[in-house]
This record gives structure tokens, C-alpha cells and sequence, in this order.
């Protein structure tokens, strides 16, 4: 059972480490910003309400958020727990669950959320805490418990004795509080510490302090606690996502030949009894139907598909592309922004460009549709059974009509009726003795 809440996000820092002039969140893995994964964790989890805090190339972040949640602003990052304090008036009058997150851990589950908030709630807690234990804790804030195990306090690396740096429990930045005691503890943090800042993790002595129950929780799986803080651990988190998604995908009967060698977004949709082969870049919002057989070597970008496609080895399928049941699309072929009909074949060396194709088409090694004049871009139609002769250029717009015939190299300006057949070439000519002649002329030459 789901337990609803509200949900506040941490995401005004600068994230120097980054070396970046976006916002950290801003940077993408698995096939979207690291923010969109909190987002879409915290309304899986049961939030009702997801509050995001911006400040460092806030303007920025909020335009990316726009109505997917409620925003409010840090103008000075004066530390965590400050900025949870921004989004306290939003809250006013709740004391029900909050769930205060760092913005910068994106492979965080949906159901450890809704389990935190299961955990504090039913326990009666004032907070509980999500930890992990790493071989290697780094700068993490870690835990401190009291000799009969209970949750004491969080003590930042750089504030910690030797003694408290050797713990390897440590705070993941994901909390759920009672909104009720997280309103009269704020206040009574300070900035007395290292980094002069106003912690959030203080609020846990705090509440400890005030004769409050507080819990940790431990991730089983400490992989779902990590922050982003480098393009190393970016890439690192985008490992992890995709793992996850292989798994997810394999557990829903996709074949993935080679997951490691496999590059597959996290809103990609693909259904049953579909083969990926090794070096397929599948992202964005790509679905692909059941029994497809997709790769090596392809690359789909928010492309749709039917069921029983066959793509590639080495396809570039684009944006805005709709592929019906049964197409095949093959080697060094790229399509955009373009509907392909049932069972319409593209099978190699192909540009298809803003083209509208109906079915049972087939298209010769070749084809080019020639979209763009250099200003604007226009529409290629190709009805039902036409068949479209190698090496094809078609000028757009232009229509070819059903069953119409195309001549193996011509190049298309005109319209083409039904059942006609275009041709647009020069006609050959052969010269008969051609050969000879000139090796008489050229021998008569030398001897002169
Ligand atoms: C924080 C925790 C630490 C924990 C770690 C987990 C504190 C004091 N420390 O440390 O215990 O182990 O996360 O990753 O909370 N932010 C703001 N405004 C600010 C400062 C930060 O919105 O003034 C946001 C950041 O954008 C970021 C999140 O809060 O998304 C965490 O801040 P960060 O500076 O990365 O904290 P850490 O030092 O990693
Ligand atoms: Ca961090």
C-alpha cells in the first residue's frame, strides 16, 4: 500500500565538480536529466505534491521543471538545510509526510521511497533516514549510532573524528519526515560547523535531542544511494540505470545478446520476443513492437515501431519516425521524421527524410528523398505498392502514386500517377567500335 506525500527536492547547489555551466541536474543519464529520474521516483512513490528547490542557474532549472512540479527559490545556498527551509511555507498547515531529497541521485527506486515513507509513518517516527554502507564511505555524511544501535546523529565527513569517519554507514540524502516535527526542528539549526553552512542533517540530533523517534533505513542494494557530483559518477549512475533496465527488459521477455555492449534508455518501451543485438543505441521515448528483431549497430531516437521489424546491422532511425508492423530497414539506412506502411521494405543505402510511405513498398538500394532545398523542408509520399528503382532520387514534395514504378536511377521532380512508371534519365547510348578507335587514334599520335 501506497502512502501519499509530499515531496521536496534539493537542487539549487552549483555542483562545482561538474565543470559544467548547466545545472547539475540538468545533465542527462540514461536518456533524461538527472532531475526528470527524482521526479518520476517521487510520483511512483506516491508523492502528491513535489516541491523543487532552484537557486545556482535557477531560471534554467525552473523552465526545464515548468508544470511537472511547484518550484521555489534559494537565492543563496547557505546549505541544505536552508534550502529545505525554502519550501516550508508551501507546507504550511501539512503534517503529513515529507520527503526531502538531494535533486542529484537519479537511481533511487520508486518503491524504497514508498517503503521510507511506509517505515517512518507506520512506526510512528519523527524521521527515518536512508542509508547505505560503502567498502568505501568517501565524503560521505555518516551515521552515528548510540551503543544500542539507534540513530543518533549525522556528522559530516569534514566534521568528523577519525572515529566517526571510520564508520562506513552513511546518509544517502533522502529522509522522510512528519512535516509537523521537521517545522519546529528547522530553525533551531545552525552554521556552526566546517563549511559555515545550515545542514539538514542537524536536524536529526535535533529531533534526538528533543526526546523525538528517529529511524534509519539501509539500502540493500547501495547502488540506488548514489549522488552525482563528476561526470564520473554520471557515467557511473548511467551504468547502474541501464543494468536496471536490461534486467527489467529480460525479466519481460526481451533477448539483449550482450547487456554490457547494450544501450537502452530508461522510457524505452520494447515488448516481447525482441532480439537486440550488441551495439544498439536505443533512446528517448523509442517503443518497439513484439518480435523485432533490432541491431548490431543501430541507433533509434525516439523512433516507434511495430511489431515483427527487422532493423539493420547499421540504421539510424530519427525523431518523429513511425514504423508500421513488418518493415524492414537495413544496412546504412537512415530515416526521419517519416511513416513507413506494413510490411514496406528499405533495405539498404537509403535517406528517407520527411517521407510518408504507404505499405507493401519496396525501396531500391539507393533511394534518396531529397527534403531539403536549403530554407525548408518538404514531404516525399510513396502510396501503397510502389516499387522505387535503385539509386532513386526523389525531389520534395512529390508524390508517387500507388503501384507506381520508378526507373533504377532517376531523379524524380514530378508527380507519378498510379500504376505509371517514372523515368528521369538520359537514355544510353552505345558507340559501337568505340574502343578501338581510340586506340588507333592514340596509337597514330605516338608515332607522329
Ligand atoms: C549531502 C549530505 C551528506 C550526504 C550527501 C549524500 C548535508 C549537509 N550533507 O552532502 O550527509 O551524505 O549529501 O549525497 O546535507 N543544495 C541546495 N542548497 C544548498 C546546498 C545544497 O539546494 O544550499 C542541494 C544540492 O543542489 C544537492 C543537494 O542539496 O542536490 C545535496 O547537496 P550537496 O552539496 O551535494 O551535499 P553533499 O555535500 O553531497
Ligand atoms: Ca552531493
Amino acid at each position: 500500500m501506497m502512502i501519499p506525500f509530499v515531496g521536496v527536492l534539493l537542487a539549487a547547489g552549483q555542483g562545482k565538480r561538474m565543470k559544467s555551466e548547466m545545472p547539475k541536474v540538468l545533465h542527462e543519464v540514461a536518456g533524461k536529466p538527472i532531475i526528470d529520474h527524482a521526479l518520476d521516483a517521487m510520483r511512483r512513490a506516491g508523492a502528491t505534491r513535489i516541491i523543487v528547490v532552484v537557486g545556482h542557474a535557477g531560471d534554467a532549472l525552473a523552465a526545464h521543471i515548468g508544470d511537472a512540479a511547484e518550484v521555489v527559490w534559494q537565492h543563496e545556498q547557505l546549505g541544505t538545510g536552508h534550502a529545505t527551509m525554502q519550501a516550508l511555507p508551501a507546507l504550511e498547515g501539512f503534517d503529513g509526510p515529507v520527503v526531502v531529497a538531494a535533486g542529484d541521485v537519479p537511481t533511487l527506486r520508486a518503491s524504497t521511497l514508498a517503503g521510507l515513507v511506509e517505515k517512518q509513518t507506520s512506526g510512528g517516527y519523527s524521521a527515518a533516514v536512508l542509508t547505505m554502507v560503502l567498502d568505501d564511505p568517501a565524503q560521505y555524511g555518516r551515521i552515528v549510532r548510540s551503543v544500542n544501535g539507534d540513530l543518533k546523529a549525522i556528522t559530516e565527513y569534514r566534521d568528523a573524528s577519525d572515529e566517526v569517519r571510520a564508520v562506513r554507514e552513511v546518509n544517502t540524502s533522502v529522509y522522510s519526515f512528519n512535516c509537523a516535527d521537521l517545522r519546529a526542528e528547522l530553525p533551531n539549526i545552525s552554521n556552526r560547523n566546517d563549511q559555515r553552512e545550515y545542514y539538514l542533517t542537524d536536524v536529526i540530533a535535533a529531533l534526538v535531542a528533543h526526546g523525538k523517534r528517529v529511524r534509519a533505513v539501509v539500502l540493500n542494494d547501495a547502488t540506488e544511494g548514489f549522488g552525482i557530483n563528476s561526470r564520473e559518477e554520471l557515467a557511473q549512475a548511467g551504468k547502474v540505470l541501464r543494468e536496471r533496465k536490461s534486467v527489467e527488459l529480460m525479466e519481460s521477455g526481451v533477448t539483449i545478446v550482450d547487456p554490457s555492449n547494450t544501450y537502452i534508455d530508461m522510457d524505452v518501451e520494447i515488448g516481447p520476443d525482441s532480439i537486440i543485438e550488441p551495439f544498439t543505441v536505443l533512446s528517448g521515448r523509442t517503443v518497439i513492437g513484439s518480435r523485432c528483431h533490432v541491431g548490431p549497430y543501430v541507433c533509434v531516437r525516439d523512433g516507434k515501431m511495430g511489431n515483427d521489424c527487422n532493423i539493420g546491422p547499421f540504421s539510424f532511425i530519427r525523431p518523429g519516425t513511425e514504423l508500421a508492423d513488418k518493415v524492414k530497414v537495413g544496412d546504412f539506412v537512415e530515416v526521419k521524421n517519416s511513416k513507413v506502411g506494413k510490411g514496406t521494405k528499405i533495405p539498404h543505402l537509403s535517406y528517407v527524410g520527411d517521407a510518408d510511405l504507404g505499405s507493401g513498398i519496396n525501396i531500391g538500394a539507393g533511394t534518396i528523398t531529397c527534403n531539403y532545398d536549403g530554407e525548408r523542408k518538404y514531404r516525399t509520399t510513396i502510396e501503397d505498392g510502389a516499387f522505387v528503382g535503385a539509386n532513386s532520387n526523389l525531389v520534395a514534395p512529390v508524390t508517387v502514386s500507388r503501384d507506381a514504378y520508378i526507373a533504377t536511377g532517376s531523379t524524380i521532380t514530378a508527380n507519378i500517377p498510379a500504376g505509371a512508371l517514372g523515368i528521369a534519365r538520359a537514355r544510353q547510348e552505345n558507340k559501337e567500335g568505340w574502343v578501338e578507335r581510340r586506340r588507333q587514334a592514340r596509337a597514330s599520335k605516338e608515332d607522329n
